[in-house]
């Protein structure tokens, strides 16, 4: 273990803060990165049974980043246990199940399954998919669906409880707090901003779902504001994620207050992104006598800036 690198989200220790983002990375990598060199594995979010997802097209190219509206398609909960989780403990890094459902007492029941199921080191629930008891808007939305889920949640499993926000919605700070007070372990700051794109030539929606999840380059000052701002309202761990592709990208979250940090959209250009990233942070620290994460999370100097006094 690479301690230099080394952080833990609550009592789970990571070897580096390089890890994927859920549903942007998946076995299919396999041949091309050395797995064992990520601080965690985030996998594909699941629901508890079959589902087939969204029409196509599901994705598409704009400027600056992805649209995406993949739907969650899901091979359902028995295919987890036994095909993912055998395949990902073949190797070091701890694995984080990504789960999803339409209601509360739904995350819940999921939760429990996998409480039982050995080499499942976390859980990720994705917050940020619509909750059928609100209309279909997403649970993170609003503080008091998050609240309500993750109390069940909590109550469900005792496994280390990551929550992964959206920053569609316009009240980060009580939907982190709602989780934290709820005894949610981690948030992940967090997921797509609801997007929209059209062919002009055939008047169409790109995306068969009309709409979808914006990422990529575009949403990182977003993402990372909103990390700062939860670094700065909760106590317990947040994991920064939205447009990281550089070294650069990956310090200011840090800097911000992410104690690490998810690569998604980057994986599609350049699939060994997240182990070039821990090779440069290595790098960068040994350069720059940082001796630990710790001289680097949350190191932002936010001191006032002097008060702009000139007559205009
Ligand atoms: C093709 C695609 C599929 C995604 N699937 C999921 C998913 O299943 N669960 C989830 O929580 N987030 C999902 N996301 C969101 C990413 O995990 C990430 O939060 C988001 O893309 C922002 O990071 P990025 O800008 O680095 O891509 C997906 C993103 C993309 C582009």
């Amino acid at each position: 273990m690479n301690n230099l690198l080394a952080v833990k989200i609550g009592n789970l220790p990571l070897q580096n803060p390089i890890m994927p983002a859920s549903g942007t990375f998946d076995t299919t990598l396999e041949p091309l990165i050395d797995f064992n060199q990520l601080g965690a594995f985030v996998t594909k979010t699941f629901t508890q049974s079959r589902r087939s997802g969204n029409a196509l097209p599901r994705i598409c190219e704009v400027s600056s980043g992805m649209l995406n509206a993949i739907g969650i398609p899901s091979k359902g909960v028995e295919h987890y246990i036994s095909d993912v989780v055998p395949f990902f403990n073949r190797y070091q890094p701890p694995l984080v199940a990504s789960i999803s459902a339409n209601t509360a007492a739904e995350f819940a029941q999921l939760a429990e399954i996998l409480t039982d199921v050995k080499g499942i080191a976390a859980i990720e629930a994705n917050i940020s998919c619509p909750n059928i008891e609100a209309h279909g808007k997403a649970f993170a939305i609003a503080a008091d669906s998050t609240k309500k889920v993750i109390k069940m949640l909590r109550r469900a499993t005792p496994l280390p409880l990551w929550a992964k926000l959206t920053p569609n919605t316009g009240d980060i700070i009580s939907v982190a707090k709602a989780v934290e007070d709820e005894g949610g372990d981690a948030i992940v700051v967090g997921n797509t901003l609801l997007g929209m794109a059209i062919d002009v030539k055939t008047r169409r929606p790109k995306l068969g779902n009309i709409m979808g999840g914006f990422s990529g380059p575009a949403i990182k000052p977003i993402n990372l504001r909103m990390t700062y701002q939860c670094f700065k309202h909760v106590s317990i761990p947040v994991i920064g994620c939205g447009g990281i592709e550089t070294l650069n990208d990956v310090l200011e979250y840090l800097l911000a207050g992410a104690t690490a940090v998810q690569v998604g959209t980057a994986n599609f250009i350049e699939p060994t992104i997240m182990t070039d990233l821990v090779q440069q942070l290595t790098d960068y620290c040994q350069a720059n006598n940082i001796k630990s994460m710790t001289d680097l999370i949350g190191q932002v100097d936010d001191t006032p800036f002097e008060p702009y006094t000139a007559l205009s």
